[in-house]
């Protein structure tokens, strides 16, 4: 059984006075990732800002759980289950591995407790390091922090904006399979990548972005990693 999390209708993003994203559609079901490639600049931070809400949509709707979410503010799409890691990760430096997780807690000090417990379960490189400042950790320590940080709140749906990049291969495949968990566990996944090759292999579908636009986009089944990096580097 499926259910539709996810819908974008004919969204367009400008910024800086240009049109970074043009009529884009996509869906996403529950416990699906949907990976959105494309080469640097070609809209993915855009595409993946407007859904959470720090862009607004100049033209088009997002809607999760059927319920038109385009006129909400960041804060309020959150509560209604949509977390984000944000690229480049934006931790808390100089807070402890702990203390990134508890501070974006929504609730009563003691679920908060629990939660955090619950990360450090899933996360045992974390749970090792959760008294250390967040600027010591490791790069893929690093970025298992900020995707644990996003789903602190148990979201419904996660925005992950190149949690791959900059790592070495072991970790992404560390980190990719830590995705993929959170999609087995019925969470929505949009996932921005470069990272074609590993991305491809933890997507269940993808959309392939150039300046702004969808050029391909279906089954990560039917999809080779050598026609998708075409596509990025060609748009045609
Ligand atoms: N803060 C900004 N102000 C104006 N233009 C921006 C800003 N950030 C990105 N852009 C432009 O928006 C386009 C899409 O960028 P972005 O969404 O960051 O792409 P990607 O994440 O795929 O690299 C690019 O042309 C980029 O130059
Ligand atoms: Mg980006």
């Amino acid at each position: 059984m499926t259910a539709l999390l996810l819908e974008i209708d004919g969204l367009s993003v400008d910024r800086g006075g240009a049109r970074v994203v043009t009529d884009l559609d996509a869906r996403l079901e529950q416990g699906e990732v949907l990976s959105i490639m494309g080469a640097n600049g070609a809209g993915k931070s855009s595409l993946l800002r407007a859904v959470i809400g720090l862009e607004a949509a100049a033209e088009g709707r997002v809607l999760l759980d059927e319920v038109d979410l385009t006129a909400l503010k960041p804060r309020d799409r959150a509560a209604r289950g949509i977390g984000f890691c944000p690229e480049g990760r934006r931790l808390f430096p100089g807070l402890t591995v702990e203390e990134n997780l508890a501070v974006v807690f929504e609730g009563p000090s003691r679920a908060r407790r629990f939660r955090v417990e619950e990360m450090f379960a899933r996360f045992p490189a974390l749970a090792a390091k959760r008294r250390d400042r967040a600027w010591s950790l490791s790069g893929g320590q690093q970025q298992m922090l900020a995707i644990a940080r996003a789903i602190m709140n148990a979201p419904r749906l996660v925005l992950l904006d190149e949690p791959t990049l900059g790592l070495a291969p072991m970790i992404i495949d560390e980190v990719l399979e830590i995705v993929r968990a959170i999609a087995v566990e019925g969470t929505g996944v949009l996932m921005a990548e470069q990272n074609v090759t590993p991305a491809l292999r933890v997507a269940d579908r993808v959309l392939v972005l150039a300046r702004g636009r969808v050029v391909e986009g279906g089954s990560a089944d039917d999809l080779s990693a050598e026609r998708i990096a075409t596509l990025m580097l060609t748009g045609a």
